[in-house]
């Protein structure tokens, strides 16, 4: 018998991985795994691994002896320890394209409700109260605003193509893209510092990675215009919180909108959830009905292709297929 560890998941069963997996024989196991002790203990003789939010960590990939997959239920692979896997030749998948419409559209859904101060207005008119919810020069049009996208990748890219309409003026940092790309896109191209001091709203776009933890930091957040507005959908380890919130607190930042967090869940007594110019929302940027489907129909069948020895698609760590 196969079997195939779910180490965690945010939908209602799993009857379409059951679907796909059981009639090969697959035994599912499944939970709902926070802690490196109950993964080893449902993962270490499991043939195949998906795991959602769950720290697969060194010891947790360590400790597998029978592995001959581990897939990502998500683009972002930040919680899977890659090395450590690459070390053991066990491949890593994700499943990069399942959202990039649905976490586009949230981006421009977040962009759009802080420079037109959407919740604010809602809040004072609930309240009782008729007119204007917050200072005037707090109502921005992006026309007269220039956007700064860091990470010019397959969202970074769609957001970039929904503000067109708009009219900003639309900067690119990406060091993994040429200017000549970026420019013939119809943006322009800049390095980080460039970026920070020129933008009015930056949003964020990278992975979560040694070189990206932290790339909003006291430092670079301080970079940004005064009164200008920061937006974070890729994952909260990209913007240091401390930092953050002394920014939001000193007025340095005009606002910001976050679907990620360091760390999530967003702790119930942290400042951000009381600023009346901070949006939130619990990683849900991804979800539509199509965008699940496919996360995990697509997972399964990776899943699939590595118990019938096929080639595997979507390695992020270096393993030969
Ligand atoms: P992608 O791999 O297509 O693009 C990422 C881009 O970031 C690449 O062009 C890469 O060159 C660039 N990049 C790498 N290092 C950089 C750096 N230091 N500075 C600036 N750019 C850098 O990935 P995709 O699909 O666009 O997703 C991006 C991220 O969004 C994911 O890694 C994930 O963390 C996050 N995400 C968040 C979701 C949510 O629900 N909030 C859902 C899906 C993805």
């Amino acid at each position: 018998m196969t079997k195939v560890a779910i180490t965690d998941y945010t939908f209602d069963s799993l009857d379409v991985e059951k679907e796909i997996l059981e009639p090969l024989g697959c035994e599912i196991a499944s939970g709902q795994c926070k802690t490196p002790e109950q993964l080893i203990e449902l993962t270490a003789d499991a043939d195949c691994i998906i795991a959602q939010f769950a720290p697969v960590n060194s010891d947790v990939v360590e400790a597998m002896n029978r592995a001959k997959v581990i897939v990502r239920y998500g683009i972002g692979v930040d919680n899977v320890a890659l090395d450590k896997a690459r070390e053991k030749n066990i491949p890593v998948c994700n499943v990069p394209d399942y959202c990039v419409d649905e976490v586009a559209d949230h981006t421009l859904a977040f962009i759009l409700a802080s420079t037109r101060q959407v919740f604010s207005n809602s809040q004072f008119v609930r309240s009782g109260k008729w007119g204007l919810a917050v200072p005037l020069a707090s109502m921005k049009t992006l026309r007269d605003m220039t956007v700064g996208v860091i990470g010019f990748g397959r969202i970074g890219r769609e957001v970039c193509q929904r503000l067109l309409p708009f009219k900003a003026k639309i900067l690119v940092y990406d060091p993994g893209v040429s200017d000549e790309d970026v420019k013939e896109s119809g943006f322009h191209p800049r390095n980080l510092s460039e970026l920070l001091t020129q933008s009015d709203l930056v949003t964020l776009h990278c992975p979560s990675n040694a070189q990206t933890q932290r790339i909003m930091n006291r430092k670079t957040i301080n970079q940004m215009k005064a009164g200008s507005i920061l937006i974070n959908l890729g994952r909260g380890d990209l913007v240091e919180t401390e930092a953050l919130i002394e920014a939001l607190e000193s007025g340095h930042l005009g606002g910001v909108a976050l679907d990620v967090f360091d760390p999530e869940p967003v702790p119930a007594d942290s400042p951000l959830l009381r600023m009346d110019n901070v949006i939130v929302a619990s990683h849900i940027a991804s979800a539509s009905v199509r965008a699940v489907r496919t996360l995990r129909e697509t997972a399964a069948n990776i899943v699939v292709r590595a118990i019938r020895g096929e080639p595997l698609p979507n390695i992020v760590n270096g393993v030969k297929a």
